[in-house]
């Protein structure tokens, strides 16, 4: 009796709940879920502080851990990142979203902070919709709340798919190109998003993501605790009235989706299996090694596997695992501060960059790297055997590539901060990586007395490090042209002249050439002896005057990474 009373009344709301609303089966909530994954498109002003302040303080492990498909932690600007959050059921149940906080700045706008700070995750009208102030007049600092609009699923759909990824549209994507760029199958996009317009250019997609073992996670099923008979009729009651929502529900979608719904069995050719609840795994790919197990390797950092002495400790030549490494033994400890930035450094792969494989923290600070063949730059512009001219510029042009990557692709960008000539290693087959990347910010965070060697060489220091403080991604490209200069006169980056007491930066030496009346004759005087008459001048001079512009005294003058580059590949390119 009591049963059947309260299924009707449950029939009357729901007709009315119904009748009142036509798109409630599309919007309404009753739970949220631990998990939905924003997909974040990276503007080249975005970098990892402001995606934590955009998402709640998310931290950079959590965002890393989401993003394993892309090689290097270095976000690629134009690309996108998933961030995760929690998917709230929003306004009573009317949506499911997650409200997050914006500190504003100055000046900004609604329509800028939709669609420049979130990449239209959020858009113009949910924004003057939940904030109070006036489009025009947004005071600075206040706090907004930014809703993202999120999915938990549809069990109508498919139960096989859980998670799901809040995709905002760009203009110029459509179904098949998003398919392809997610790894998902056009099918699967249009079953969860059967009113989207994909010429459109804008507007949210959900798309079924990933877990981070790469498997598609189904909807969580939570489970009742039940105990007591009352509690067990309770159920049953809910139950049935579960299953006539059920059938309501179904009887509506299936109506209002017929097209879509014939699509639900899993015959498009791609099979999409169930995973079992592994979301909760941690994968952690970074690699931190035990100091027994460098010991080890290194004949218990023996003599005679000591490879190199640099400002901050020795570094050994290892067998480990398998692979030739060379290992960093810091002469500072390794404090658990420092694990965050060594997972990142980990991650960064780029061609033209001393690769970090993993770091130990037992005892002291250990860095291991991938073992380089051939030695450093400076050794080779100082040794017996003769660096062609075409070896020099090929030096030149992975070098430039190697912090054009740091500089322009890497979000954050890194400035290096201590480029010069024995910080430039060489392969087997005579190509340059620039090694001790990243190593500043470890520096950084420790002991500010322990820094002063670090934070640069004498000679490849620009003019601006002293006195204004303010360090630029332009440091790096002065110390760049002291690494040209060297490239071509094989001198230091001080040198000591005979008969002269003082000693002089190669960067002087090179500019009294430049203002010579006869110009070209005094940087030939310059150019490595060594070399034998055996190098195109034309490219030679071109190098020098590249050079020139890296070390002008004002910053802004010099050019960047990126304009370096094209110039050495025009330099290259002309006598190849
Ligand atoms: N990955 C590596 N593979 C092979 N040799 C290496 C590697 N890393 C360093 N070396 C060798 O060890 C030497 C010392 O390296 P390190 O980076 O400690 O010193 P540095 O660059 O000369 O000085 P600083 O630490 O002040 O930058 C290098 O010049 C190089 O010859
Ligand atoms: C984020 O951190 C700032 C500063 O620590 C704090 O004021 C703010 O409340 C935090 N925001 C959230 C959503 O946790
Ligand atoms: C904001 O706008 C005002 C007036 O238009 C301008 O004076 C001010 O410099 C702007 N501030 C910033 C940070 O852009
Ligand atoms: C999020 O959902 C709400 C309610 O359905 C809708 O009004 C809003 O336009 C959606 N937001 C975006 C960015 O599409
Ligand atoms: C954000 O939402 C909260 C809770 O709904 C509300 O109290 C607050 O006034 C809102 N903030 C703004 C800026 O409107
Ligand atoms: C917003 O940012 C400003 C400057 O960055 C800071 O002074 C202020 O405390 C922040 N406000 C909140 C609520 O976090
Ligand atoms: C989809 O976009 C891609 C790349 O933007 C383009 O090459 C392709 O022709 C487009 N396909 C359709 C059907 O418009
Ligand atoms: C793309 O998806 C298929 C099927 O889910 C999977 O087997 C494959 O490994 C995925 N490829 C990539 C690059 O993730
Ligand atoms: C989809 O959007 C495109 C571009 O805005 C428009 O030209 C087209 O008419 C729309 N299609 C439908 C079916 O609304």
């Amino acid at each position: 009796m009591i049963f059947l009373r309260r299924r009707s009344i449950t029939i009357l709301v729901l007709i009315y709940f119904f009748s009142n609303c036509t798109t409630c089966y599309s919007t309404s909530c009753t739970n949220g879920c631990d998990l939905a994954l924003a997909s974040f498109f990276i503007w080249p002003e975005s970098n990892l502080p402001l995606i934590n302040q955009l998402f709640d303080n998310i931290s950079y492990s959590d965002i890393l851990e989401w993003n394993t498909q892309i090689t290097s932690t270095f976000i690629l600007t134009e690309s996108r990142v998933h961030v995760p959050f929690r998917c709230d059921c929003l306004n009573n149940g009317e949506f499911l979203g997650h409200v997050f906080s914006y500190n504003v700045s100055a000046n900004e706008t609604y329509d800028l902070i939709a669609t420049r700070r979130y990449s239209s995750l959020t858009n113009k009208e949910l924004l003057m919709r939940d904030n109070r102030y006036p489009d025009n007049n947004i005071p600075d600092h206040v706090t907004l709340n930014v809703t993202v609009n999120c999915s938990c699923g549809n069990k109508h759909v498919s139960k096989d798919y859980g998670l799901f990824i809040t995709y905002p549209m760009r203009p110029g994507e459509n179904l098949s190109y998003i398919a392809l760029v997610t790894n998902t199958s056009s099918k699967l996009i249009e079953m969860y998003n059967p009113m989207v317009n994909f010429s459109a250019g804008s507007g949210l997609l959900y798309i079924p993501g990933r877990d981070k073992l790469g498997n598609y996670p189904p909807i969580s099923t939570r489970k009742g605790s039940s105990g007591k008979t009352i509690a067990a009729l309770a159920v049953a009651s809910l139950a049935g009235v579960l299953l006539l929502v059920g059938i309501i529900y179904v009887g509506i979608y299936r109506r209002k989706e017929q097209k879509v719904a014939a699509n639900i069995p899993v015959s498009s050719g791609q099979c999409y299996p169930p995973s079992p609840g592994l979301s909760g795994i941690h994968v952690d790919k970074s690699v931190e090694f035990s100091y027994q197990e460098l010991a080890e390797s290194t004949d218990n950092f023996s003599i005679s596997n000591k490879i190199g002495e640099g400002g901050f400790g020795a570094v050994y030549y290892a067998e480990l695992r398998g692979k030739k490494a060379a290992i960093k033994r810091m002469n500072r400890e390794g404090r658990t501060e420092f694990l965050a930035e060594l997972k990142i450094l980990t991650r960064v792969h780029h061609l033209n960059l001393v690769s970090l494989i993993g770091y130990c923290v037992e005892r002291s600070l250990f860095l291991v790297y991938e073992f380089i063949e051939n030695g450093n730059l400076s050794q080779h512009l100082h040794g017996r055997d003769v660096l062609t001219w075409s070896t020099r510029v090929q030096i030149a042009m992975d070098s430039a590539r190697g912090l054009e990557y740091i500089h322009e692709h890497t979000v954050p960008f890194y400035i290096h901060r201590d480029v010069k000539s024995a910080n430039i290693l060489i392969n087997k087959n005579f190509h340059a990586k620039i090694g001790d990347f990243g190593l500043s910010k470890l520096v950084e965070s420790g002991n500010p007395t322990l820094n002063t060697r670090f934070m640069g060489t004498f000679g490849y220091m620009p003019p601006e490090y002293g006195h204004s403080g303010v360090i630029s991604r332009k440091v790096d490209v002065y110390a760049f042209g002291v690494v040209l200069y060297e490239l071509i006169s094989s001198k230091d980056a001080i040198v000591k002249e005979d008969g002269v007491d003082e000693a002089r930066s190669l960067v002087a030496l090179f500019d009294e050439a430049h203002s010579h009346p006869n110009q070209i004759e005094a940087i030939s005087r310059l150019i490595d002896p060594k070399l034998c008459d055996d190098y195109p001048l034309d490219s030679v001079y071109k190098m020098a005057q590249l050079a020139k512009s890296c070390t002008e005294k004002n910053p802004e003058m010099r050019p960047t990474m990126k304009s370096v580059v094209v110039a050495l590949m025009a330099l290259s390119s002309s006598h190849a």
